[in-house]
């Protein structure tokens, strides 16, 4: 039996604040995402359950009880309050998916200060700009990232601490930086949680858009309403389950269901810090029984590419319910894994910005294949017309995918960029930026997304951020990125470039330039091909078209080029 019984009458009616109750939660009260991640799970006499397997690449495994947790998350909380962080300080994560990721994201829930993750391949730049602009105050990190922080320390005056988490007192430290180490450090039991409310802010996850910087998304400890029912719902997370999400607490996967949702309820969980194989993640879920994966469509579409053969190497009979974000989940895809590993993937959409599951496959409905199934319960949302955003009735036309604002782990703001925000909203919706369609029983198809920003593996690359980090290059004049179609990430980047004088646009120069991008940005955001011109398609005032070399990536037509030659 799933969690959430009939669809069609929960579907029907959801009201959030039902779950206030179940989450000891009095409106008005205190309400702190660290605490109900672990204190909470220890009181209701669970602390000996196991909350976190963790495993590395070398097969290495490390294993906390819930009440570990506690304690663990505790003790950072502790050592960050002693150097003075404070509530609402901004405390970001740098590191692999270690246990101090997971446990220092609680510690710093409990002490009142903000979480903000980032994905550790991210290059110094990367670093930088979000670090900047959120003016983080104390970071958590690894010996073997903290050289892109030493790079750009000179420019970061307001972050006061480098804490290393791994320190093995081999190398000296250098300014501001000092050492944490959990398995040394005195443990804390009784200690003093922040009192936050729902309205305080918690988590800031970056995100990229078509233009200007990524943009600091703000999420408050309420988001832990929404997150706890569509883990309990959706992910249909039950007492015995064993659950591994497959996503980096970087981005908000990792956080909203690879942290909050299944502590949130108790659950263990499963991590496993190793980059993909087949092999490799079948022998995870062999070896530790897990029965509720949730992971992305690229990672499907490479263990599709694996064949079968690897899939019959392991014992994959404990699965038991598989769902699947971030990118579309091709139809393909779905009626495999249904042959294959013997369930389907359910679909599942949402962003950043919306902290939680959004439209959804629900256990029990009938799968479309291809398409994202029907608004979580409580969840209003439409396909709107671009140009009135009043919502489309009739079936199978193309428009704005819409959300009524006001469920509980929606984003509260872009931090420092009012105005950004307030553009996401038109006619009283909230606008993710993606287009859809709706069939005739209202299951939602996604068509794509309304901007320039690339979605390779689930991951988004602002176009911005990848030609400005070109330009920065001695031999690029100017570029343009767009999105390239890709068997496997279903779009990987692609920069057109126009060299300077004196360059040579060959092999070599096209290495140099996607090495500088790796290194710089992340190895996502590295142009996968760079196709050197002699100009670029520009309006009359010089702006560069990216739509007209989409088209041409994509075999498209270009359309009407007349409205193009204009700034619109
Ligand atoms: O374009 C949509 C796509 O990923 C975007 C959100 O990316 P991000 O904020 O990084 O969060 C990713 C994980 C929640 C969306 O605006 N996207 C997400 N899920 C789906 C999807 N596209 C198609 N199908 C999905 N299921």
């Amino acid at each position: 039996m799933s969690n959430i019984g009939d669809y069609k009458e929960r579907l029907a009616h959801s009201d959030w604040s039902e779950v206030h109750e179940e989450l000891d939660y009095r409106p008005e009260g205190i309400l702190n995402i660290g605490w109900h991640c672990s204190d909470r799970i220890c009181r209701q006499g669970k602390g000996d359950k196991l909350a976190l397997l963790w495993e590395n690449v070398c097969g290495h495994e490390k294993r906390y009880t819930f009440n570990e947790l506690r304690l663990a998350s505790n003790t950072i909380g502790a050592h960050l309050r002693k150097l003075g962080i404070r509530d609402e300080d901004r405390v970001c994560l740098f590191m692999d998916r270690i246990p101090e990721l997971y446990i220092g994201f609680l510690g710093i829930l409990k002490i009142g200060a903000v979480a903000q993750p980032l994905f550790s391949a991210f290059g110094d730049e990367s670093l930088f700009v979000r670090l900047d602009n959120a003016g983080t105050r104390a970071i958590l990190t690894q010996r073997k990232h903290v050289g892109k922080v030493r790079k750009i320390l000179d420019r970061l005056p307001q972050l006061e601490h480098i804490i290393i988490v791994d320190h093995d007192g081999k190398k000296a430290l250098e300014d501001r930086e000092s050492v944490f180490n959990l398995a040394e450090a005195e443990t804390v039991d009784a200690f003093d949680i922040f009192p936050t409310r729902a309205e305080s802010p918690s988590v800031l996850h970056y995100t990229s858009g078509t233009t200007g910087q990524p943009k600091g998304v703000q999420h408050v400890h309420y988001s832990l309403i929404s997150q706890y029912l569509t883990t309990k719902w959706v992910l249909d997370l039950q007492e015995n389950d064993i659950y591994w999400c497959t996503a980096d607490p970087g981005w908000v996967t990792g956080t909203s269901y690879g942290i909050i949702g299944p502590w949130s309820l108790g659950i263990t969980q499963c991590v496993l810090d190793a980059g993909f194989s087949a092999e490799a993640w079948y022998r995870f879920i062999d070896k530790h029984s897990i029965s509720m994966w949730y992971s992305a469509p690229t990672a499907i579409r490479s263990l599709m590419k694996a064949g079968e053969e690897v899939v019959k190497r392991a014992d994959l009979s404990s699965l038991r319910h598989l769902a699947s974000v971030g990118e579309p989940l091709n139809a393909e895809a779905v009626i495999w894994s249904e042959r294959v590993l013997g369930k389907p993937f359910l679909d599942t959409y949402w962003q950043t910005e919306t902290g939680s599951i959004m439209i959804t496959n629900l256990p029990g409905m009938p799968i479309k294949p291809g398409s994202m199934g029907k608004c979580f319960p409580g969840i209003q949302g439409a396909v709107l017309n671009a140009k009135t955003f009043e919502p489309i009735t009739e079936p199978g036309i193309v428009g704005l995918i819409g959300f009524r604002p006001g469920w509980p782990a929606m984003m509260r703001g872009y931090w420092k960029n009012e105005k950004v925000y307030q553009e996401k909203f038109r006619n009283g919706w909230y606008l993710p930026g993606d287009r859809a369609k709706l069939d005739a029983e209202g299951y939602f198809w996604f068509v794509g997304r309304d901007d320039d920003v690339i979605n390779t593996g689930g991951h988004l690359i602002s176009p911005f951020e990848v030609e400005s980090a070109l330009l920065e290059y001695e031999a690029v004049a100017e570029s343009a990125v767009v999105a390239k179609p890709d068997e496997v990430n279903m779009e990987v980047v692609k920069a057109y470039v126009l060299l300077k004088d004196g360059y040579l646009a060959n092999q070599d120069t096209e290495l140099e330039i996607m090495n500088f991008i790796r290194k710089k940005l992340s190895p996502l955001a590295m142009p996968q091909e760079i196709e050197f011109v002699g100009s670029l398609p520009k309006t009359r005032s010089g702006k560069i078209m990216r739509r007209i070399l989409h088209a041409r990536e994509w075999g498209e037509e270009i359309g009407d080029t007349s409205t193009l030659e204009d700034d619109e």
